[in-house]
């Protein structure tokens, strides 16, 4: 197959930043995705519904002209979130899930939550009007060693809380093991998982082997290759509870290249080819429409959007930019080390 046409997709976990940054990357992801679900992990974080809708008309006024782009918005829990806020947001149609960071555990997650006894009548409150939750699934335990801490958050955390509150949609963000994604087949159909582009292609060797190299550097943190082969087969199974969220999260290259850079990998301008080729390669090119444009929506009560992309795929390997050059720097594009045949065509 050289031409695949499919549904316009959206990015279900995505990162745009603020002010310089959020200039020099929206229009990579509002090229190709009609919406995306904005992370609120800002420096200070989107915690109210006025602060989401603040940051909802900079986005759309940094979108370029002609580009048909709805950002998502999200908002940051803290331990004195208030539930009526959140409520009056998702009545007002503006607040489309609410993002659990256990403090400390990912980039700007410190003013997160410690105690997730303290957000209970948050989420009974979400459970009740049918606001999704998307949770950050690893925990902060400085005795867990980082390639566990999402096997020991399913145990510790996610599990209890699934039984506690079981109407609460939920949503494990970014899951990176095969003890997540068996976790979450074992739930109904209101726990979900987005799997990123790089966690379908990276392993944790890309990160360590001959030299560490920080642009492979995200959080959860790339596992071993048996986890990533569980990522590829929940992706390209066809089961509506996986379906895509990049996480592309850009910093710039000076944060990334020093002795404790930041995690976080920019994957939002080949996103799309990276994925017709790890779906190619899993002989499942059938299904990537679901991925990327189905499951997600319907997850989240959205009808999938109308407009279609092409992707065609060429015999030379597509040369992708190694960095764009933002006003506030240059970020560095996911290297994904092996050749990428498919690109979306020009509309
Ligand atoms: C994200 C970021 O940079 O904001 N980083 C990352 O490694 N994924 C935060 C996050 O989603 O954990
Ligand atoms: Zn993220």
């Amino acid at each position: 197959m050289h031409v695949l046409t499919i549904r316009r997709p959206d990015d279900w976990h995505l990162h745009l930043r603020d002010g310089a940054v959020l200039n020099g990357v929206l229009p990579h992801s509002s090229q190709n995705f009609a919406r995306a679900l904005i992370m609120p992990n800002l420096v200070p974080p989107v915690v109210g519904a006025a602060d989401a809708a603040a940051y909802r008309a900079r986005i759309l006024a940094a979108l370029p002209e002609g580009h048909a782009f709805e950002p998502m918005m999200t908002l940051y829990l803290t331990e004195t979130t208030e539930p009526d806020d959140v409520e009056a947001g998702f009545r007002d149609g503006l607040v489309q899930a609410v993002k659990l960071y256990p403090a400390g555990a990912t980039t700007n997650s410190q003013s997160g939550v410690r105690d997730i006894g303290k957000v209970s009548a948050v989420l009974e409150r979400m459970a009740a009007i049918g606001l999704p939750l998307c949770v950050h699934g690893e925990v902060t335990d400085p005795a867990v060693d980082i390639f566990d801490r999402e096997a020991v958050f399913v145990e510790r955390v996610l599990a209890p809380l699934r039984r506690r509150l079981p109407e609460l949609k939920i949503v494990m963000e970014h899951v990176t093991t095969s003890d997540g994604v068996d976790f979450v087949r074992a739930q109904a159909a209101n726990t979900a998982a987005t799997i990123t582009t790089h966690h379908l292609i990276i392993n944790r060797n890309a990160l360590l082997v001959g030299g560490i190299r920080p642009h492979y550097y995200c959080l959860p943190i790339a596992k071993r290759e048996s986890h990533r082969q569980a990522l590829r087969k929940a992706a390209t199974s066809g089961d509506a509870r996986f379906f895509l969220g990049t996480d592309s999260a850009p910093h710039a290259d000076p944060a990334k290249e020093c002795a404790c850079g930041c995690a976080g990998i920019f994957t939002a301008i080949n996103t799309m080819g990276c994925l017709a080729e790890v779906f190619e390669q899993e002989g499942a090119l059938d299904r990537l429409e679901a991925f990327v444009a189905l499951s997600g929506a319907a997850f989240y009560g959205r009808r999938p959007n109308e407009e279609r992309i092409t992707l065609t795929r060429q015999d030379e390997p597509v040369r992708f930019p190694e960095k764009i050059w933002t006003e506030a720097g240059a970020v560095t594009v996911f290297d994904p080390q092996m050749p990428i045949h498919w690109s979306v065509r020009d509309a």
